[in-house]
């Protein structure tokens, strides 16, 4: 599709759409605690359409009235054996955290996703199942999807120390640790999102956090809660980038979940020399705010260490900024966007380089030069979401030409509303 170009100033304010992260999560614990669940603002993205129908396929019952979604749980037990082999679509989260689940129960099943999934690295996850009893294996003799999970009523225990951080995986082996006997211990490789932790503590269940170590006795029942979803500082983030980089701009984003493990953009905005105020409106359990940005001078800078688990997501998005501050940005210890929903490194290095940045790849990051002007070209998105969504806010960058984007579609994973939300800020 042709991206739009060339449009002075952003100005407006746009409702955030719901966290991906959480409405996974709150389907899968809705399903495997007892009693009903109902779920308000669950985001209607493909990615969590997937895990919704993906529990519907285990016969747990899911109404949705278009506006709350009722789950209907019976326990890790209520699950029942699929007729058919699970589709995840483009979904890493709906597939890692589901192994998880379905290693604790007495049948076998297959999941399967579409190009990008098939190509996702699975080892992180069957070996800790494995580990704790269940047998998974993947593609005839690969650790790549179709995965096949036969899951075992005698689920041990683990300790163990993650090779990655990683919080797909940890949540799946939190899953399971939740139905095997006796404690299990988790060391992070460095903390990452920590929404299963909070969910497990909101459903009633007991988990123990000291730092990078997790501690959880099993088997535990966890009890149906109301779940009320705030805004995706993941998605927010495009628009804090747009705001920040095209001139005379100025956007108010409501809702925005501020959970501490996923705000390394809004640490990274202000030492760049962003221009970002923040209400806080949320509470001490759930903190969300409204963020208000405006245009401004950046600098480049280092990202590195502890921080990139905090903003692995959005990586795409500040390497557009990068591309616009004074000097250059080194982004490094994030080999991990290179088993993301598609090689992220080289995604980003490409696809603006076409339009005029000037990017290195490295084996861990990106080093970018700014400041770059940047000029039409044909991108294409890989069918990964945010680069989709980066591109389009680089094309308003773009003075001249057009910008032709390949795959635009895959931005509905996460975001089916990005185009109309932004159609809304042009002045
Ligand atoms: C997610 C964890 C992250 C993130 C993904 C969502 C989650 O993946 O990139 O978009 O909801 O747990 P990893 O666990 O692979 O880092």
């Amino acid at each position: 599709m042709k991206l739009v170009i060339n449009k002075v100033g952003l100005q407006g304010t746009i409702d955030i759409p719901s966290d991906k992260s959480i409405s996974h999560r709150s389907i899968m614990f809705g399903a495997i605690a007892h009693g009903t669940t109902t779920i308000k603002n669950f985001l209607r993205g493909d990615d969590c359409l997937s895990t919704l129908q993906a529990f519907r396929d285990l016969g747990v019952q899911i109404e949705d009235d278009g506006n709350v979604i009722t789950v209907h749980g019976k326990g890790f037990s209520g699950l029942t054996a699929t007729k058919q082999a699970i589709d995840v679509g483009n979904s890493g989260t709906t597939i890692r955290l589901i192994m998880g689940i379905l290693a604790g129960t007495s049948f076998t099943t297959t999941l399967f996703g579409d190009h990008s999934i098939a190509k996702r690295p699975m080892n992180r996850v069957i070996l800790p199942m494995n580990q704790m009893g269940a047998k998974c294996f993947g593609h005839d003799g690969t650790e790549f999807p179709p995965i096949t999970v036969e899951g075992t009523k005698n689920l041990q225990a683990i300790h163990y120390q993650m090779p990655v951080a990683s919080a797909q995986v940890k949540s799946a082996i939190l899953f399971a640790a939740l139905q095997a006997k006796g404690e299990s211990v988790i060391l992070e490789k460095e903390k990452t999102r920590d929404h299963t932790e909070d969910m497990i503590r909101q459903f009633g269940g007991e988990i123990t956090v000291s730092g990078k170590e997790i501690r959880v006795t099993g088997p535990q029942q966890l009890k149906g809660q109301e779940v009320n979803i705030p805004g995706d500082i993941s998605s927010a983030a495009f628009f804090l980038a747009a705001a920040s980089i095209i001139a005379d701009s100025r956007i108010v984003l409501n809702n925005v979940g501020l959970n501490p493990t996923r705000t390394g953009i809004i640490d990274v905005i202000k030492q760049m020399g962003g221009k970002l105020t923040i209400e806080e409106t949320g509470n001490k359990e759930n903190k969300a705010g409204t963020l208000t940005i405006e245009t401004s001078e950046l600098k480049g800078i280092e990202i590195s260490g502890e921080i990139i688990p905090r903003l692995i997501d959005e990586l795409p998005i500040i390497a557009l900024l990068a591309t616009q501050a004074q000097g250059t940005t080194i982004i490094r210890d994030a080999e991990e966007l290179k088993v993301k929903e598609t090689n992220r490194i080289d995604a980003v290095a490409n696809e603006l380089n076409k339009m005029g940045a000037s990017i290195e790849p490295t084996e861990d990051g990106l080093i970018i030069h700014g400041k770059t002007s940047l000029h039409g070209a044909k991108v294409t998105s890989y069918g990964d979401h945010r680069i989709g969504m980066m591109l389009q806010i680089a094309a308003l960058l773009v003075k001249e030409g057009t910008v032709e984007l390949e795959k635009a579609e895959a931005i509905s994973v996460s975001y089916p509303a990005f185009f109309e939300d932004l159609n809304t800020l042009y002045q």
